[in-house]
């Protein structure tokens, strides 16, 4: 397992899915009661885009770089886009991208709380570095594998949060252990809200996870993707895809009103689309 996100910091997949994750911890915070976040796959927490392995790929040319200087962008975007602004130490200059435990410790209150794990050794020292966390008792750090923190933190002990599972998709059975962990997870933390980000090569693998979670999670859950060109080739990564479960009231108008502004700085060609639609078990 080689995985490094630093390759990959800013691209169009960060920004898809750390927008929705702000949303997310923005709901979450509207309520004085507090909340939890399951981080359970964190990286390295906060990234340098001018190391060698972010400028080797450049990946966020592609992504954040499109957006950084805009103005005006639609509400629900501007929130997210301020923070990745605060992020930079020279205003106008793109060098920093935050990971999505640093994005969830900007919004803990002071009883809310965070779990982030991650179980690559390197990554978990730049984890605990960048989140500078040790004396901040909000919030918990673990070199743990991400299905047995499933089992190990959940239900949280606040009773309402979030799980967040961002898998690197390396591994062929990703999408099968997703759902073998989601199955036990909620057991244990049925109300919880559950945001899993995933690839979207081809559409067959895609289909079938969509399937299988249809066929054993208990509530309604939305879908939300954005594809940059067809998604006909199983070999490249054509977009990208969040399934939530137990979605906060009114997310889905809210996504609606925005993507269709965003996939058009991702778009590769005329075929670039998004996908937004709620499904519930048959
Ligand atoms: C896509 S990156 C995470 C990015 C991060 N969530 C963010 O948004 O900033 C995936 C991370 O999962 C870690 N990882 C891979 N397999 C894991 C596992 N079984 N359990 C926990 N972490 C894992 C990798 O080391 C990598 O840092």
């Amino acid at each position: 397992m080689n995985y490094q996100h630093a390759f990959h910091a800013g691209g169009v997949s960060d920004v898809f899915k750390h927008w929705i994750l702000v949303l997310l911890l923005e709901k979450l915070s509207q309520k004085p009661t507090p909340f939890g976040v399951l981080d359970t796959h964190a990286g390295a927490g906060f990234y340098d885009l001018s190391t060698e392995r972010s400028q080797k790929t450049q990946e966020y040319q592609e992504g954040i770089a499109r957006l950084i200087h805009l103005k005006e962008v639609p509400p629900a975007f501007a929130s997210y886009l301020a923070l990745i602004k605060q992020c930079q130490g020279l205003p106008d200059k793109l060098q920093h991208y935050p990971g999505s435990p640093y994005i969830i410790k900007h919004y803990l209150r002071e009883h809310d709380s965070l779990i982030a794990c991650d179980s690559h050794p390197e990554t978990y020292r730049w984890l605990q570095r960048n989140l500078d966390a040790k004396y901040d008792k909000r919030v918990a750090l673990h070199e743990q594998d991400a299905y047995l923190a499933m089992k190990a933190f959940l239900p949280l002990k606040e009773k309402r949060g979030l799980v967040l599972i961002d898998p690197p998709f390396e591994k062929e059975r990703e999408f099968q252990q997703i759902s073998e962990a989601l199955k036990t997870a909620l057991h244990r933390f049925q109300q919880g809200t559950y945001a899993i980000w995933y690839p979207i090569k081809h559409r067959p693998p895609v289909r079938a996870f969509h399937e299988v979670l249809q066929s054993f999670v208990p509530h309604q859950f939305l879908i939300v993707e954005l594809l940059r060109r067809n998604d006909n080739d199983a070999k490249t990564l054509n977009g990208c895809g969040m399934v939530i479960i137990n979605p906060p009231w009114e997310l889905q108008e809210t996504l609606a009103s925005t993507l269709p502004w965003l996939v058009k700085y991702f778009a590769i060609d005329d075929n670039a689309r998004t996908e937004l639609r709620l499904t519930r078990r048959d």
